[in-house]
């Protein structure tokens, strides 16, 4: 896969050069090339910014800079690669949204600064390429190049090969799949007591079958925990009898369709 991030902070961008996505990229399994915007403008002070029409605070990424690198970069690689513009008004970007980049062969990043881009230079692009605006949550960042590390991550590590055990995210939370939609539990290793804190005694039994369902009942438990709203989302056609029968411990009520949603007592809890 190759990946262009655009930015007037290309030392942001750095930590590219670490761990997972450092190594694929040592490995040839990612070609990533980081672009000053700046190298793009023709004053003297390399002018990125300017001040919003229609007025407001704070400056707006002028058109023409973007405009040129982008020509430039679309010039230097074969087809159309998919436009990714990390902005807090986006699309959330979700476990599903990195499986479908990773499939990519070409992702250009456009992380902003000041409040944003004019929006003229992503209409521009929107006919020519596919643009995904996407936010990584909701929050307010200073500016876009966290968000491309973030996504940068979460992608490389989808890659064929870039994992060491190709099993690695199938359980993620997350995952599209058997665990689906359910927050992942605690995890253990050596030794089995540390600090007088034993390991839960099911994991050194070496049955598969209660391991399994130990963890299934603590992704419950976490996600009841941590995210109910997933809960409440969860296809009643995943669940089996002892799913059920734990939920309704943690206080969750069936519904007629299968569903499950909080009783009005124990969302007050
Ligand atoms: N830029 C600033 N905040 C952001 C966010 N939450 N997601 C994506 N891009 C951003």
């Amino acid at each position: 896969m190759r990946i262009d991030v655009v930015t007037i902070f290309p030392e942001y961008l750095e930590p590219l050069n670490v761990s997972l996505v450092g190594k694929a990229r040592a490995r040839g399994q990612l070609d990533v090339r980081i672009h000053n915007l700046r190298d793009w403008t023709h004053d003297r002070h390399n002018t990125v910014d300017d001040s919003p029409f229609g007025g407001g605070p704070g400056m707006v990424m002028k058109p023409e800079p973007w405009g040129e690198a982008l020509d430039s970069v679309l010039e230097s690689g074969e087809g159309r690669p998919v436009l990714v513009v990390p902005t807090p008004s986006g699309l959330p970007f979700t476990q599903e949204l990195a499986v479908e980049l990773s499939e990519k062969p070409w992702l250009v990043f456009t992380p902003a600064r000041y409040e944003g881009i004019d929006r003229r230079v992503i209409e521009e692009y929107g006919d020519r390429l596919d643009v995904r605006e996407v936010s990584i949550g909701d929050y307010v960042l200073a500016g876009g190049e966290a968000p491309v590390l973030v996504i940068v991550e979460a992608v490389a590590r989808l890659l064929p090969g870039v994992l060491g055990n190709a099993e690695s995210h199938r359980d993620d939370s997350f995952a599209p799949g058997a665990m689906a939609d359910l927050l992942e539990g605690p995890v253990y290793t050596k030794p089995p007591v540390w600090r007088g804190r034993e390991v839960p005694e099911v994991l050194l039994s070496g049955h598969h079958g209660k391991v399994a369902r130990w963890r299934r009942d603590e992704a419950f438990r976490r996600t009841t925990a941590n995210r109910p709203d997933l809960i409440e989302r969860c296809d009643p056609a995943a669940l089996d009898k002892h799913d059920r029968k734990l939920l309704a411990e943690l206080g969750w009520e069936e519904r007629a369709d299968g569903r499950f949603g909080r009783s009005a007592s124990a969302v007050e809890e």
